[in-house]
């Protein structure tokens, strides 16, 4: 079976966490979060995260950003975000629909923002016709493939709390930022004063389901009414809580990430010898940018499917899953040399 290379979505379940379905699939139990294993699911996220971590599933990645934002911001308050975030770029518009809130994009070629710019965004406090920025939200890894070192996460933190900020992330692909900056999970988040937390299980081998972890004790109580709200409340919240068990309870994130970042790194470092494809973003998560001759788009994207990402010039993303081999990839690069005339 050929593998895309669209995203770490087109992949299926993984089979742990299959399993771990199938195992759940017995009997009856209570809905809405009350059973005993959801129960169980709870405790061992305050173990990866902190004692504060009070963690709430829902359905998708969109919905764990926009409660994020909803639950901490007023309507008349704005977030300040990557031009090239999710958030600001893939959502349709849900988080200001949602939430009332503005985002305030800035430019962020690498994917990531700064404190300087968070800094000078910072404007117009009080001034009853400006949006009231409130929340720093940042993607980590950022939707470009790249991390912002420990160092940069504690800075704009720090940043935050000086300044009366919410710090939240969108971290779709937390699991990555853990593995790949050898922290634990707990240390890139309550230790350092995140506020809020979108942390991803689709992207990482589930069938579905993300988790909005909260830190901020004054905030715990409101989230699971605007969830409810926002029609994000599972009822067999059961099914969501067995694949985030399989998910951390036995380090099976750690190992999705590591192959998956390897792989990304072998991908990029198979090209850099064809002067043709240019990596024009740091490999440091589970994707490779790359920019190609046009031409060989369609015949590419025939047998290995992946987005192009700026048709402006023709940039696109080849990102790994879990189900993802090292076979796959050098198939798709000898498609690659066919296209040069070498094989
Ligand atoms: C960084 C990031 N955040 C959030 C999402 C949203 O996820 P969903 O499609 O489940 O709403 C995605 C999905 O592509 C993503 O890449």
């Amino acid at each position: 079976m050929v593998k895309s290379l669209g995203s770490d979505n087109h992949s299926g379940i993984h089979p742990e966490i299959l399993e771990a379905l199938i195992q759940t699939n017995y009997g009856h139990s209570p809905s809405y979060g009350t059973d005993e294993l959801t129960e169980e699911v709870y405790k061992i996220f305050k173990s990866h995260f902190g004692e504060k971590a009070e963690t709430f599933f829902v359905f998708n990645g969109t919905a764990a950003n926009v409660l994020s934002i909803k639950c901490f911001l007023k309507s008349f308050e704005s977030v300040l975000c990557a031009a090239d975030s999710h958030l600001n770029l893939d959502e349709c518009g849900a988080p200001e629909a949602i939430s009332g809130c503005k985002l305030i994009p800035l430019p962020s070629p690498e994917g990531k923002i700064t404190v300087d710019q968070c800094r000078e965004a910072l404007i117009r406090l009080g001034d009853q016709h400006y949006s009231q920025p409130k929340m720093v939200s940042i993607t980590q890894p950022t939707e470009l493939g790249t991390l912002y070192s420990y160092e940069e996460m504690k800075a704009l933190s720090q940043f935050c709390k000086e300044n009366s900020l919410y710090f939240h992330i969108d971290g779709a692909r937390f699991i990555h930022a853990a593995h790949q900056l050898n922290k634990s999970f707990k240390e890139l988040t309550q230790d350092i004063g995140v506020d809020v937390l979108s942390f991803g299980g689709t992207k990482n081998g589930l069938l579905y389901g993300e988790a909005v972890i909260v830190f901020s004790k004054d905030k715990i109580r409101d989230l699971k009414f605007y969830r409810k709200q926002c029609l994000q409340l599972p009822s067999k919240m059961r099914f969501l809580s067995t694949q985030f068990k399989a998910l951390l309870d036995r380090d099976l994130w750690r190992k999705i990430s590591q192959k998956e970042c390897e792989l990304a790194s072998y991908l990029a470092e198979k090209v850099a010898s064809i002067p043709e494809v240019k990596v024009f973003q740091k490999v440091q998560a589970n994707s490779v940018f790359v920019k190609l001759p046009k031409e060989w788009v369609k015949p590419l994207r025939n047998s290995h499917f992946f987005y192009i990402w700026n048709e402006k010039d023709w940039s696109a993303r080849w990102m790994m899953s879990f189900d993802t081999e090292r076979e796959d990839l050098d198939e798709f690069v000898n498609k690659i040399l066919e296209l040069r005339g070498e094989s």
